[in-house]
């Protein structure tokens, strides 16, 4: 798979980031099964805590529209630096993608793969439940 094509779209999907109090712009994007690309980016807030990360944005819209896990083919994060997703994030992705599904992580010349097995390994789901 062409990683790359993946990153550069997430790039694309930073320019519309919000994000007035870090300054720092993050973009996700989900490449689908039926080829359908979906974006994600940062949502800041004046109330810290109420801001919503790009990964989350972008598997959030994906399951709106009605996809589920098995559909997505892998999730790219970009940032400058590189970005590894925050620990709520983390949480997030455990329970709606699969374990291996590759999550390839970004900046402007580098990337690398790994998936949320390896990013937050023997995470509490709903089989624990
Ligand atoms: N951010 C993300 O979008 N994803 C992450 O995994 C970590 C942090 C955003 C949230 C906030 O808008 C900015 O980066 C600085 O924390």
């Amino acid at each position: 798979m062409d990683y790359q094509k993946l990153v550069d779209e997430a790039f694309i999907a930073s320019e519309n980031a919000y994000a007035p109090y870090s300054s720092f712009k993050v973009g996700a994007s989900l490449l689908l099964t039926d080829g359908t690309i979906i974006h994600g980016t940062n949502i800041e807030n004046a109330a810290y805590g109420s801001t919503m990360c790009a990964e989350r944005n972008a598997v959030f819209q994906a399951y709106c529209q009605g996809y589920r896990k098995s559909d997505i083919e892998a999730l790219a994060i970009v940032g400058s630096p590189l970005i590894s997703p925050c620990g709520a994030c983390r949480q997030v992705l455990a329970e709606l993608l699969d374990p291996y599904t590759p999550i390839v992580l970004g900046c402007k010349d580098y990337y690398e793969v790994t998936n949320i097995q390896e990013l937050l390994p023997r995470a509490f789901i709903g089989e624990s439940l």
